[in-house]
């Protein structure tokens, strides 16, 4: 064996490679790579190339091929990986071993996996199945690629399937590990189709499995995912051992990766158990660890945990700012289609924001007994309103968080001014008509990934100049914050307030008839759709008038 002194130029280091047989060339090679010395590795796989060509010795030569294409991937050299994979897959086919080209074929749709081409993956796959059938241990690692294929994509039934027939052909083939490798599989599937008691026995088996052949990295990995599934049924004390079980083995390895995951379950499981302090030191560690190691989607995931842990605290704007912290890393994931499910994710964060949002919302609204519910109401008609006028689910969106947050300034307006009996004075209207700039002041410093600052500064300017803070004109107007404006000014005629009782729908819309200059056509035309779609103009015909001219004119929009 060549020693680690040797200066890393590979290749040139070796004895002449004539006197040495390809066959050993080829096994040095595996053992370079499996003490993690690529340099060293690359060079024996090229001189056992080499070797086995000149000798005629074919199946050596694609074998040699098909490792050291694998290492090149690794070393993101993506075109020497291409070819020497090729190269192997022509002399296998050339010399008739199926099995041995099929094998070429699986790393080959390894690659198109990792660089998110699917589609070309799978059908790579299932050719190399076709071919290599006749090996129970390639059929074995094949089955298992498709199941992870079939994962990625979210189909659970079919990657069930592959799974299952990745432990037969394991059985099949004698190999107790790659029957580790499988039940931790399944553990995994039975757990995202929350089959829990499938999981637990899954999971226990692999552990077992693995205990007795030593891997620790798979024991690890088996008790952090068994860990997931006792947060998920709330079994937080089992969740905590096997957490931290799993915790000191990666420290032991050294797996960073591993060991955010780790923390993030542990962080959630003092959260969950109403211990704050602990929670946010756990997280707080998994997103160092995942931000020090390039660990996007570990990082992202954490913030998340932790964002719903200061939402819990009523530390709204750190939440948010974390959300959109995790929204950005999962944005610069975009192509990484191999990643197991990143749209799932990206579904689920900004459900979360939404949720944030929502309730700093609400906790917003208590403080103004006559508002209950306005925030949600003003979201369900502007998002009506949005779609009516045809923008896109991003701008609905903007139009619903910007909803939930558009009077997040009034915290500031004292609570007797919000709720005074009969007319306000112009000083104290005066202040009302502070909350949009403190609502900016507020959110100063949280960054949002859609666009709702202008909706919470502008919710309250009108067409004709007449609206406040900056009395802005027609089209200077941003249109989400026309379509909150105008079903603002509809939510508050239609509720009961301080001053006067709620107007029925009928006399509400013939006020802002009367109204119309304040807003675009299309956007007054788009509401009234809405409305109607909504159902609620419907019926009321004997609706009371009002005294008229009172409420819009003055300060019922506020
Ligand atoms: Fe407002
Ligand atoms: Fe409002």
């Amino acid at each position: 064996m060549v020693s680690g002194s040797v200066p890393s130029e590979a290749g040139r280091r070796l004895p002449r490679a004539t006197s040495v047989r390809a066959a050993d060339l080829l096994h040095r090679a595996r053992e370079h790579e499996r003490a993690g010395c690529t340099v060293e590795a690359q060079g024996c796989y090229r001189d056992a190339v080499a070797e086995a060509g000149r000798t005629g010795e074919w199946a050596i030569e694609a074998e040699a091929l098909r490792r050291a294409a694998v290492l090149h991937h690794h070393r993101s050299e993506h075109q020497a990986a291409q070819e020497a994979c090729d190269r192997s897959y022509e002399i296998a086919a050339r010399n008739g071993d199926q099995v041995l080209a099929a094998e070429a074929l699986n790393v080959r749709a390894g690659f198109a996996t990792e660089h998110g081409d699917i589609e070309a993956a799978r059908a790579t796959f299932l050719r190399a199945l076709g071919m290599g059938g006749a090996s129970a241990e390639l059929r074995a690692r094949i089955e298992q690629n498709l199941g992870v294929l079939a994962n990625v994509q979210g189909q659970l039934d079919e990657a069930l399937e592959h799974y299952t027939r990745s432990l037969e052909a394991y059985r099949g083939a004698g190999n107790e590990h790659g029957c580790a490798l499988a039940f931790h599989n399944l553990g995994m599937i039975s757990a995202d189709r929350e089959l829990w008691e499938e999981a637990d026995g899954y999971f226990d088996q692999s552990r077992a499995i693995a205990e007795r052949l030593g891997d620790l990295h798979l024991q690890g990995l088996c008790l952090l995912n068994h860990s997931e599934v006792f947060v998920a049924r709330q079994q937080f004390e089992s969740a905590k051992r096997s957490a931290e079980g799993a915790l000191a083995i990666f420290d032991q390895l050294g797996a960073q990766l591993d060991k955010t995951d780790a923390y993030r379950v542990i962080g959630v499981v003092y959260r969950e158990t109403g211990r704050p302090a602990l929670a946010e030191s756990r997280l707080r560690s998994s997103i160092d660890l995942a931000g020090a190691n390039g660990l996007v989607l570990c990082e992202a995931e954490s913030s998340r945990e932790l964002a719903l842990l200061y939402q819990g605290m009523g530390r709204n704007q750190e939440a948010l700012s974390l959300l959109n912290a995790a929204h950005r890393l999962f944005g610069g994931l975009d192509a990484r289609a191999d990643l197991v499910d990143v749209g799932r994710k990206v579904a689920q964060l900004e459900a979360t924001f939404l949720a944030v949002v929502r309730d700093w919302g609400q906790s917003i609204e208590s403080s103004d007994t006559y508002t209950f519910g306005h925030c949600e109401r003003v979201a369900n008609y502007a998002a009506a309103v949005a779609r009516d006028l045809g923008l896109d689910d991003p701008q609905v969106t903007t139009v619903r968080l910007g909803a939930y947050l558009h009077d997040v300034g009034k915290i500031r307006v004292p609570h007797e001014i919000l709720n005074k009996p009969g007319r306000l004075t112009d000083d104290e209207f005066d202040i009302i008509k502070m909350h949009p700039i403190w609502g900016l002041d507020l959110l100063e410093g949280v960054e949002f990934p859609w666009d709702i600052k202008p909706i919470i500064r502008w919710h309250h300017e009108k067409c004709d100049g007449s609206g406040y803070p900056d009395r802005l004109r027609g089209d200077e107007i941003p249109l989400h914050a026309m379509i909150i404006g105008i079903v603002d000014v509809y939510d508050a005629l239609t509720t009961t307030r301080s001053y006067r009782p709620a107007m029925t729908p009928e006399v509400a819309l013939a006020e802002m008839e009367r109204c119309r200059r304040w807003w675009r056509a299309d956007v007054y035309e788009a509401f009234g759709r809405a409305i109607a779609d909504s159902g609620e103009a419907a019926g009321e015909a004997g609706a009371k008038a009002l005294q008229p001219g009172t409420a819009l004119e003055g300060q019922a929009a506020a």
